[in-house]
């Protein structure tokens, strides 16, 4: 050890599970494993190094392959996150979780999480079981970040495959490689090389005294329904209609290009809207920002602009901001000074 263990920055590590808790009997593959078996004790005593880093304390929050991320460990987690980050002495705060939606998770801390401390996101592609397991590695980075006095004001942030990202913009854009993870529209933040911690740009930064909606979001108690949907060839609107009738508050839809809809989509969607649905396009694409039309048709201005955030991601705020204020499903105007404040 380099530094005396006390002098070290204190980093708490909540677990959640995902692959980088995951474990496989033949290590060869790194597709047929289980996700969320390993305890996060074992994942920190697999790398010695985190001792010369900081003093890590852990707690398991939960233990889930983040397919099934829901609504109340969000809770619970933002809870954590809020209790640890003013505890005496604490640097910062490392979440380990799946990475499947890693990217809802981050925009909902992002949203709601205005923390004194450092918050990173980690995850792992490979099991820790896997040959050339990547959960190590990304760990390690993570809580050198998170102890890092440089991640301080800089949101909830992301680290795999030694970059840093901003949880707004973070995205999983792969199946199975190491690199999965991608900030499409803007880039990374920095990155992580050994004990060398470059940020390159500084994360957007939210004016809070001339924001029109609060700079964080209230974890709701009660979470209204909000759902996507997705423009395709020959859509149908059987959906949409289902989902009015259910009582649905807010849709996504996954538009196509520059958020253009399916007019068959388009009328139920218009429909919805008018029965106080608030209706947000995003793209499906990937990347890029859906334009605001300068003249929009009586149709088209009863929907909003997602701006940048893909679908998984405007669905997040939509779900946080109809819950605040459930009025804003009447008033599209208001919606979008939201989304494009946010
Ligand atoms: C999960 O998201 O929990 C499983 C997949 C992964 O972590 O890569």
């Amino acid at each position: 050890m380099s530094a005396s263990s006390s002098s070290l920055p204190r980093v708490v590590v909540l677990a959640t599970g995902g692959t980088i808790a995951g474990s496989s009997g033949d290590p060869a593959s790194s597709a047929q494993y289980q996700a969320a078996t390993v305890p996060v004790s074992q994942l920190v005593q697999a790398v010695p190094a985190l001792a010369d880093v900081a003093r890590v304390e852990t707690e398991q929050v939960a233990q889930i392959d983040s397919k099934d991320m829901a609504f109340g460990l969000w809770q619970q987690l933002a809870g954590r996150v809020a209790y640890w980050s003013v505890q005496p002495d604490v640097a910062g705060i490392v979440i380990t979780h799946g990475t499947d939606t890693l990217e809802e998770t981050a925009m909902f801390l992002h949203l709601t999480q205005s923390c004194p401390v450092p918050v990173v996101i980690t995850a792992a592609m490979r099991p820790a079981t896997s040959l050339s397991a990547d959960g190590p590695l990304n760990l390690l980075d993570a809580v050198r970040v998170a102890a890092s006095p440089d991640a301080r004001g800089k949101g909830v942030l992301v680290v795999l495959n030694q970059q840093i990202h901003a949880g707004r913009d973070v995205t999983k854009a792969h199946t199975s490689a190491v690199d999965a993870f991608v900030s499409p529209n803007t880039g990374p933040l920095g990155y992580v090389q050994d004990a060398y911690i470059r940020f390159t740009r500084m994360p957007a930064r939210r004016d809070a005294e001339h924001l029109p909606v609060p700079s964080t979001w209230p974890v709701p108690s009660t979470w209204p329904l909000a759902e996507i949907v997705v423009s395709h060839a020959q859509p149908g609107r059987v959906a949409i209609d289902a989902l009015v009738a259910a009582g649905v508050k807010g849709l996504v839809v996954a538009a196509t290009g520059n958020g253009s809809i399916h007019e068959t989509l388009a009328a139920a969607l218009a429909d919805a809207a008018g029965a106080g649905v608030a209706v947000v396009r995003s793209s499906r694409t990937g990347a890029g920002h859906v334009s605001i039309p300068a003249h929009p048709s009586p149709r088209a201005g009863l929907f909003v602009s997602a701006g940048d955030l893909n679908p998984y991601k405007a669905r997040v705020l939509l779900l946080l901001a109809l819950a605040a204020d459930p009025s804003l499903g009447f008033d599209a105007v208001r919606l979008q000074s939201v989304f494009a404040a946010c």
